[in-house]
């Protein structure tokens, strides 16, 4: 067998799986393996807990754990907390939260919590037929879930809603059954997939008693049953506003400056160049907070996004307008799937900490939390982006990046922090002002 293929390789030891992965991919390099091992963690109990997060883990990935301070939402102060691994998010958002601190704060507003899943069917017959079979047997099929459900509905949540959409406009021969549920404090992956199952499970066990059915041969088919990450159901909004006189900037008069950032929001709305970019600036301050959570940034990240191209065209999430030339609106409003209960979020220490941090949210308070995390990061970038570039902030913030990948030891470092105080940070120039203070 080919050394590059494996077999039971789930079931090898960490240092098994290192010795190999060293051997067969890393032409023996020590240094590399090294590197795995360098980033384990020597309290056993820690480092088992990571090992069991995914199969085959070798090592740990870093990433820095950050904390946005100076938030004020909804009238309460809060210190964000944000991993990424991106130099100026951190700044920007703590930049923001001081600025609309002093104005107030955000506010936020939930517009809905409901998430939902499908069972989604192939039946070749006709629709009529179908549909009686459903009416007949909606309430058999939910009542399927009552086991399933028990514990959710104690905690106020379970399934909202269940119906049959034909979609065969849209593909031949496809239906679904559309199933709506509030999950409280869980993400609910787990139990809405759980109940989607059984609701499968249910249909076809009924299906195949069905006396229409046996008459004309031909019954409806489970091909898969899934929640949806598509939530525009489970929404949430964050809004700031001010006296368009309170925007002024130095060197800007709030007036040019609100105009400017109405204008910058339009063109994210109409053009997806820039919607895409816009939208991954409001990104970067969601998914830092998600991670730092323990909650699912990709789920999030495919719903976000969706919901962003709903009316056909990909727009900006955000929306920004001056009332009677005076007060300016700032205001995001984004779909987002979150637990503080269930996966991760009881698991991982440091989302531990997060949720301590931010006063042990429900899964509302965190969706408000998160969204203002959005529009903060937004505020920011098209703030920069209108008045100075993006690039001056930028490039200061990831000063230390160079300066590490150049070698500078802290003296270094601290002498070129004061001298880039004033001057233009770039690769060339950093590496410059290193040379000429080494020789
Ligand atoms: C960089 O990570 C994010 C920005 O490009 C966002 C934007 O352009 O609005 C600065």
């Amino acid at each position: 067998m080919n050394a590059k293929l494996v077999n039971g390789f789930s079931r090898w030891t960490k240092d098994e799986k290192i010795e190999w992965l060293t051997q067969s991919y890393l032409n023996r390099d020590d240094e590399a393996r090294n590197t795995l091992l360098q980033y384990w963690n020597p309290n056993k109990k820690l480092q088992g807990l990571h090992d069991d997060f995914i199969e085959n883990a070798l090592s740990n990935y870093y990433l820095p754990y950050g904390v946005a301070p100076n938030f004020i939402i909804d009238g309460i102060p809060y210190a964000l907390p944000m991993v990424t691994e991106e130099s100026s998010v951190v700044a920007a958002a703590s930049n923001a939260a001081k600025f609309w601190s002093e104005k107030g704060g955000f506010s936020t507003e939930i517009v809905g919590t409901q998430k939902c899943g499908q069972v989604h069917l192939r039946y070749q017959g006709n629709q009529a037929l179908l549909q009686s079979f459903f009416d007949a047997y909606k309430q058999d099929l939910i009542g399927s879930l009552d086991q399933l459900q028990a514990n959710m509905k104690k905690r106020g949540g379970g399934l909202v809603d269940l119906e049959l959409q034909d979609l065969t406009e849209h593909l031949d021969d496809y239906y679904q059954l559309h199933a709506t549920f509030e999950t409280g404090d869980a993400m609910g992956a787990n139990f809405i997939n759980s109940c989607l199952e059984q609701l499968a499970t249910r249909l076809e066990q009924l299906a195949l008693t069905y006396q229409g059915f046996e008459a004309s041969g031909v019954r409806p088919q489970v091909v898969m049953s899934i929640l949806s990450n598509y939530v525009p159901d489970c929404r949430v909004k964050a809004k700031v506003s001010c006296t368009v006189k309170e925007l002024a900037q130095a060197g800007v008069d709030g007036d040019h400056f609100a105009q400017d950032f109405v204008k910058a929001i339009a063109m994210a709305r109409e053009n997806v160049y820039r919607a895409v970019t816009h939208n991954k600036g409001i990104m970067n301050g969601i998914d830092a907070v998600i991670v730092a959570t323990g909650n699912d940034f990709r789920a999030v990240e495919a719903g976000v996004h969706a919901y962003a191209s709903r009316d056909g065209q990909y727009r900006s999430l955000t929306n920004a307008w001056i009332d009677n030339n005076e007060i300016f609106h700032f205001e995001l409003e984004v779909p987002l799937a979150l637990g503080t209960v269930g996966g991760l979020t009881r698991l991982h220490p440091l989302v531990g900490v997060s949720m301590k941090i931010l006063n042990q949210p429900d899964a509302k308070q965190l969706m408000r939390l998160v969204a203002v995390a959005g529009l903060a990061q937004n505020f920011a970038a098209v703030k920069s982006l209108v008045t100075t570039g993006i690039q001056k902030g930028h490039m200061k913030m990831h000063l230390l990046n160079i300066l590490n990948q150049l070698g500078a030891d802290e003296k270094e470092k601290g002498a070129a922090i004061d001298y880039f105080e004033k001057e233009t940070v770039s690769h060339s120039s950093v590496s410059n002002y290193l040379d000429t203070l080494r020789s």
